[in-house]
């Protein structure tokens, strides 16, 4: 499995917990950035995840701003992108069962890096359930 990775200036340290933990589960990373904590713009990153996404580069995203919204805003804007904003683990969880979730967003200034690590996994370790699900998925992709 592959991730693409990416987050604002609010969120490179995060992100880089997030990372070392993607790893140490076998995860393969692609890091989209930023590096720095010099002032940048969040649509930027959540453009070059979505598109890894869209090509193939990689099966799924996660990507971090101050808040995870901005985020997942700007990657559902993506044809074939589901991004959830959430910030505690029972959401990402669903996000994945129900809504065939492909992009985790949240926000650094709202989780901190435990937390953060417990919603990557409840992410990780879910399964898309198909079923009653799959009709509401296709209403949403018949939107795009
Ligand atoms: C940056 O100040 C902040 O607006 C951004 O990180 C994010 O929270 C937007 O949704």
């Amino acid at each position: 499995m592959t991730y693409s990775i990416g987050c604002d200036h609010t969120a490179v340290a995060l992100k880089e917990t997030v990372k070392a933990h993607l790893e140490s589960r076998g995860v393969t990373v692609i890091d989209h950035g930023t590096h720095s904590s010099e002032r940048t713009d969040y649509p930027l990153f959540a453009k070059d995840v979505a598109t890894s996404i869209q090509s193939g580069q990689a099966e799924r995203g996660i990507l971090i701003c101050g808040t995870g919204i901005g985020m997942s805003i700007a990657a559902n804007k993506f044809d074939g992108i589901r991004a959830a904003a959430v910030s505690e683990p029972f959401s990402a969880q669903a996000s994945r069962e129900h809504n065939d979730a492909n992009v985790l967003c949240f926000g650094a200034r709202v989780v901190g890096p435990s937390l953060a690590n417990m919603i990557v996994d409840a992410f990780l370790d879910a399964s898309y359930e198909g079923g009653r699900h799959q009709k509401r998925v296709d209403l949403i992709q018949s939107y795009e």
